[in-house]
C-alpha cells in the first residue's frame, strides 16, 4: 500500500538524487511530508552538551509540524521559543555552504535540506570534537587540507584561452568541485572512526585535493607530494561517505579510486598493499594473510607472538602453506583475469 502523494517507482539503484530503497521505504519527501498533518507534533530528541554536570544528555521537544518543514526549522523554533541556548550552525539555508550539517536518526543530513520526520533524534557529526551542542570543531579538516595545499601548480606554460581540456579529462575533478564541505562523509567514514589507528586523511580532504589534484594541468611531482601525506590506502572502499554524501559526489569511484591509482602510479611504494594482495591472488588463486603480512610489514609482522596464535588458532594463517607457497586450482583462472600478477614493489 503507497501512501497518498508518493510516486511508486521501481529503483534499485540510486537516481535522480535519491538513496538506495528511499522509494521502497517511503521515505521521498512527498511521503513524509503525507505523515504528517499541519499543528501535528514533532517529537526531537536534541543531543546537548554541558546541561547537567554529568555531560551530554538527550533533551525532548515537542514542535509543531508546519507544511515543508525541514530539520532546521524545527531546530529554529526550539531556538526561538523553548531553548535559547542551542547550538546549532547554519548560513545559506539552500544546501550551498555546508554549515548545517548533523545527524538525524543516526544518519549524515544537511538539516536545511530534510524534511522532518515524526520522531527524531538529531546529533552532532560524528569523528570531530563537539563545541557545544550541534556544532563541531572543524579545525582537524580545515588543517589538513591546507596541509595538502589543494591548488594547481602547472608543469607546461599556461596555454592560453580556451585551454585544450576536454570533458573527458575534467569529468572526476569537475565532480570533486560539487563538495560544499559539510563533513557528512568525514562522520560517516568508520575509518575515521578509529582514530589515530591510521593516517587516513578521510573523505573530505581527498575530495578536496582531487578538485586540483585530478586536473591534467596539475604538476605530477606535487600532486605526489600531496598524496603522500593522506594515508590514501587506508580506506577500504566500503562507500559509507558516498552514501552520506548530500551533493551526491561519487566519492569512492570518481575521487578516491583515480586518487589511488595516481599513488600507484607516481609512488609505487604507497601502494605496497594492493599490489602485493593483488600478486598473491594472481600466482596463489586465494589470499593467504600470512604471505601478505610478510611482504607489507617485513619482519615486523613477526614481533606480535600472541595476535599471530590467535589467527594461527582461527585458521587465519597457516605458515605450511605460506612457506610453501600453495595454490589453489583457482590459480590459473586468477593469473589470466589478474594478468599474471605482475605486482610493482
Ligand atoms: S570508502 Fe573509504 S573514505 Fe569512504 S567511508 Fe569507506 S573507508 Fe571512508
Ligand atoms: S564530499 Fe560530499 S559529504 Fe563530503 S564534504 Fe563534500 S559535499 Fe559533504
Ligand atoms: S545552511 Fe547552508 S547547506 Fe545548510
Amino acid at each position: 500500500m503507497v501512501p497518498p502523494g508518493d510516486v511508486p517507482v521501481p529503483v534499485l539503484l540510486a537516481v535522480d538524487g535519491r538513496r538506495l530503497g528511499q522509494v521502497e521505504q517511503h521515505d521521498t519527501l512527498a511521503a513524509r511530508n503525507s505523515r504528517l498533518a499541519p499543528g501535528d507534533l514533532l517529537t526531537l530528541r536534541v543531543r546537548r552538551s554541558e546541561i547537567t554536570a554529568g555531560g551530554d544528555v538527550y533533551q525532548e521537544f515537542r514542535v509543531p509540524y508546519q507544511k515543508w518543514m525541514r530539520v532546521l526549522d524545527a531546530l529554529n523554533w526550539i531556538a526561538e521559543n523553548a531553548a535559547p541556548d542551542l547550538a546549532f550552525r547554519w548560513f545559506c539555508g539552500s544546501k550551498m555552504c555546508g554549515t548545517c550539517a548533523v545527524r538525524m536518526n543516526g544518519r549524515e543530513v544537511l538539516a536545511c535540506w530534510e524534511a522532518v520526520e515524526p520522531n527524531m533524534v538529531i546529533e552532532p557529526l560524528r569523528n570531530l570534537p563537539v563545541v557545544r551542542d550541534l556544532v563541531v570543531d572543524r579545525t582537524r579538516y580545515e588543517e589538513k587540507v591546507a596541509s595538502l595545499q589543494p591548488w594547481i601548480e602547472r608543469h607546461e606554460p599556461y596555454a592560453g584561452f580556451p585551454e585544450p581540456l576536454t570533458h573527458k579529462q575534467m569529468k572526476n575533478a569537475s565532480k570533486a568541485l560539487d563538495c560544499i564541505s559539510c563533513m557528512c562523509c568525514y562522520s560517516a567514514c568508520p575509518v575515521i572512526g578509529l582514530g589515530n589507528l591510521t593516517d587516513f586523511a578521510g573523505p573530505a580532504p581527498l575530495v578536496q585535493l582531487g578538485q586540483t589534484a585530478l586536473d591534467p594541468r596539475s604538476n605530477p611531482q606535487k600532486v605526489r607530494r600531496s598524496i603522500e601525506l593522506t594515508g590514501i590506502f587506508n580506506c577500504v572502499s566500503c562507500y559509507k561517505c558516498e552514501e552520506a554524501c548530500p551533493a551526491h559526489i561519487p566519492i569512492v569511484s570518481g575521487v578516491i579510486e583515480p586518487l589511488k591509482a595516481k599513488a600507484a602510479q607516481l609512488n609505487p611504494e604507497m601502494a605496497r598493499h594492493p599490489f602485493a594482495l593483488r600478486d598473491i591472488v594472481a600466482r596463489r588463486g586465494r589470499v593467504d594473510p600470512g604471505e601478505l603480512v610478510l611482504r607489507v610489514q617485513g619482519l615486523r609482522g613477526l614481533r606480535n607472538l600472541t595476535r599471530l596464535w590467535r589467527l594461527f588458532a582461527r585458521r587465519k594463517i597457516d605458515p605450511i602453506k605460506t612457506l610453501l607457497g600453495i595454490k589453489t586450482s583457482a590459480a590459473g583462472a586468477a593469473a589470466r583475469l589478474l594478468g599474471g600478477g605482475a605486482g610493482k614493489p
